[in-house]
């Protein structure tokens, strides 16, 4: 142990000291974490409905994730490119197969993949679209959530991420989501490279676009030979009931390789890639696209480590094997039919929306005001933690490996909570 144990109060002023202010955390310390629940240091136990934002779908401390970890932490953990190493091609070799695609590009946080999707396209639409030098242009959806670098905070409509932080990246054309006249549009311009699309855009409140959206917005990009890039960071990997939220309507507990509805050229992962252990995040495309980049132009120091590799592949395994976007599916029904039930006994919620277990419930105020702030810190006191997205919405992601009888216990919490709330 590194720290002597604190208690929650001195840890939170601790943190509120010491570290730069880019957060603002719901006021609770978690300190152990075991499947669906979480503990704080006074030994308090949580529902997580938050899931580190899609990425502990496995549920916390996964065994066979975890053993993955030590033995291979144990061999080694980092070599870089500069040499080979012995997991990197079997984890190459592995989700390749896994997800239908060619070749993989290995990064580590989710914000890196998208921001080397976004190099590759440019990339192949110089070298294969025949777009002169420098003129490729991006389009982004509007209410975009893919990170914070600057490149990806350029194409942010949100004040809070952009503001203060230009001048912004060129070669970016924003249009509003769930519009395919404002894509076809924006296609016919000859330097459009590609489309990049969340196929629900998780932070922006967990909005799902009509059901012909993805499907159609794939099709004008192969119209207008544009890539369509999908940013699965939050939606993929089982999380919204499907292995793939852009995978139509193939049994995703096997893997993607039977005839997904769309199929991203370039298709973006993250989060839950390894379980929450590691950040590991991987870029996916067919040789066509990914050969445009060539060596020297491109990389990580910690992307493909063995460790990573190990722990991804572990990951993955998991979800096959515990049927667990089978689970997000069928328990995401009963979720929301149990908000739907509260939204008929109160005022306060006025809507619930999502896609397997990635859902959100709208409160009935505006989205400056504190209501679903304070809601989310009613529902801690109960033991369930969530947070708000973008003021009034309260978004609910527990891990996949939640059963039926504990979803019920947290919906009592969140129906409790709801009913008793004071304005
Ligand atoms: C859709 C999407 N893309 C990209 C990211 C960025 O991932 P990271 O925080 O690992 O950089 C996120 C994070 O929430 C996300 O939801």
């Amino acid at each position: 142990m590194i720290v002597d144990k604190l208690n929650s109060e001195s840890l939170m002023k601790m943190e509120d000291k010491y570290g730069a202010h880019n957060y603002h955390p719901l006021p609770v310390v978690l300190s152990k974490g075991e499947g669906v629940y979480v503990w704080d240091p006074e030994g308090n136990k949580y529902f997580d409905f938050l899931s580190a934002y899609s990425a502990v779908n496995q549920g916390h401390g996964h065994p066979k994730i975890l053993k993955a970890l030590y033995d291979q932490a144990k061999d080694l953990t980092l070599t870089s490119r500069a040499f080979y190493n012995d997991q990197l091609g079997p984890y190459e070799k592995f989700i390749t197969s896994y997800f239908n695609y060619d070749k993989v590009l290995p990064m580590n946080t989710g914000v890196e993949a998208v921001e080397t999707a976004l190099k590759l396209c440019r990339k192949w639409a110089y070298e294969k679209k025949g777009v002169q030098a420098d003129r490729a242009k991006i389009v982004f959806a509007s209410g975009n959530f893919h990170g914070r670098t600057l490149a990806v905070i350029s194409a942010s409509v949100d004040p809070d991420s952009r503001t203060g932080f230009g001048p912004y990246m060129p070669g970016y054309e924003i249009i509003e989501y769930n519009n395919l006249e404002a894509l076809e549009s924006a296609l016919s311009d000859e330097n459009i490279a590609g489309f990049i699309v969340e196929p629900i855009q998780g932070e922006a409140g967990v909005v799902v676009p009509d059901s012909n959206y993805l499907k159609d917005a794939y099709a004008l990009c192969k119209k207008y030979n544009a890539l369509f890039i999908a940013d699965e960071v939050q939606t993929g990997i089982a999380r919204t009931g499907k292995l793939l939220a852009t995978c139509g309507n193939c049994s995703c507990e096997k893997s993607c390789g039977n005839q997904p509805e769309v199929k991203p050229d370039i298709l973006i992962l993250g989060k839950a890639l390894s379980g929450g252990v590691l950040p590991v995040s991987a870029v996916l495309a067919d040789d066509d696209i990914m050969l445009c980049i060539k060596p020297g132009e491109h990389g990580s120091t910690f992307g493909g480590n063995p460790l990573a590799c190990n722990v991804a592949m572990a990951a993955l395994n998991v979800i096959r094997d515990e049927g667990l976007a089978e689970n997000a599916e069928n328990l995401g029904k009963v979720f929301r039919q149990r908000m739907q039930a509260l939204i008929d006994k109160s005022d306060l919620v006025t809507l619930v929306r999502g896609k397997g277990l990635l859902n959100a419930i709208v409160i009935n105020d505006a989205p400056e005001s504190k209501t679903a702030w304070n809601i989310c810190v009613e529902l801690k006191d109960n033991g369930l933690l969530a947070k708000p997205t973008h003021g009034n919405i309260i978004r609910f992601a527990p891990p996949l490996v939640i059963n039926e009888e504990q979803l019920h216990e947290c919906c009592d919490i969140i129906e409790k909570t709801i009913l008793n709330h004071k304005q």
